[in-house]
């Protein structure tokens, strides 16, 4: 892939492009905590874009996207919102480094990948990420990694139009490999957990629904947790957002919130608690109490939280059923993409097999498997 992109570069701009990669992510528990300050359990993985990229000096931007064979350009002082969608996660990140004072030069570059699109492995996070740090490393802007994510998620607060929380980009970025990452999202205190999985492997398995309800349904789940949020701190000012919040508080102001922002709430409340047992287990090498925890946050998300879709559900009910599974629940933002599965490594096949025989994508073909590797997170190639 990475000699493709580089090929495409040469023939399109026909000079030698400085080669970057960042990596998709998977997020093995900790779902819809972020926005609320709360922790999270993502890894990068193998799957990259990669992106050729070289300054010119012709005052215009100009972006080739490998993978739907489109070209983009716009001139250096020209940078806004485009309605060509990809190209909004490169001009985001361009436009939130020139906010901080760092003017950036033009350049031609050349992106694509591996990542699946609408998968909720987080392909927009690797372009921005992996966009800002081949921009902070060709023009030498010496911003840290932290900032860098940053930028990486205000670019799709900004361009993308999704409020997103800073999980994505964050282990897109600091991804290392065989660990974990807990991070408060809060601090953006992180510590990296080995996954030592001698026995046991993750597994994706792609519903084939993308998920194009995410971001007006994301937003909206934001809302609904800021109104709970709001109302316990009329009680208790201390209370600045759901990490802050106990069952006994949500319990108390019950009657004065919407029957749904009681859901939202005491859904997030519950994840957060199920990150820390969950990061216990891992400690102690439980993976059969892990895996309980991928099911009940599953429970969650789909009852309480309302992010999942009919086919993720009945991927979890199948999977459920199936011998040698831990633990299986539906990944990211929701409403599509795929499920992860903690599955006995000696009966991955027979998991995948059990899968194919039960489950076809809407539009009547075998769901994409992925077992997971974890990898680094972006750099230079
Ligand atoms: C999307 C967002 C993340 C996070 C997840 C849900 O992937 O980009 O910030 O909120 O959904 O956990």
């Amino acid at each position: 892939m990475e000699q493709k992109i580089k090929l495409k570069f040469k023939q399109l701009f026909e000079t030698e492009p400085i080669m970057y990669c960042a990596p998709g992510r998977v997020n093995l528990i900790g779902e819809h905590t972020d926005y609320n300050e709360g922790f999270v359990l993502p890894a990068a993985v193998d799957k990259l874009i990669v992106f050729a990229i070289k300054p010119n000096t012709i005052g215009k931007f100009r972006f080739f996207a490998f993978d739907l064979n489109e070209q983009f350009e716009t001139e250096q002082n020209n940078i806004t919102k485009s309605n060509v969608s990809w190209a909004n996660y490169l001009l985001g990140v361009i436009a939130q480094f020139s906010k901080e004072e760092c003017q950036v030069p033009t350049f031609d570059c050349v992106f694509g990948g591996n990542v699946p699109p609408g998968a909720g492995m987080s392909s927009s996070a690797a372009i921005e990420v992996g966009m800002a740090f081949a921009i902070n490393d060709v023009f030498n802007f010496k911003r840290s990694r932290l900032q860098m994510t940053q930028f990486a998620q205000m670019a799709e607060h900004e361009y993308a139009g999704v409020n997103c929380g800073i999980m994505d980009q964050f282990a897109s970025m600091h991804g290392k490999l065989n660990h974990v990452i807990k991070l408060d999202c809060r601090s953006l205190d992180y510590q990296y957990f080995p996954l030592n999985m001698e026995k046991y492997m993750l597994v994706l398995v792609n519903t084939g629904v993308k998920h194009s309800l995410a971001s007006s349904e994301y937003n909206k789940r934001r809302n609904e947790c800021e109104e709970g949020v709001r109302l316990i701190q009329k009680h208790d000012s201390q209370v600045r957002s759901l990490r802050d919040a106990t069952l006994a508080d949500l319990d108390a102001h019950k009657n004065e919130m919407s029957e749904v922002a009681f859901r939202r709430c005491s859904y997030v409340i519950e994840e957060n608690e199920r990150v820390e047992a969950a990061c216990k287990a891992l400690t102690e090498s439980d993976f059969v109490a892990f895996g309980q925890l991928m099911y009940a946050s599953h429970q969650g998300l789909s009852q309480k939280y309302e992010v999942s879709c009919a086919e993720l559900d009945k991927l979890v009910t199948i999977a459920k059923s199936i011998d040698g599974v831990l633990g299986t629940r539906m990944m990211g933002g929701g409403f599509g993409g795929c499920t992860i599965s903690l599955v006995e490594k000696q009966k991955v096949s027979n998991f995948e097999n059990a899968i194919f025989a039960n489950y076809k994508t809407p539009d009547g073909n075998k769901p994409d498997v992925f077992e997971v590797v974890i990898g680094d997170g972006a750099r230079k190639l």
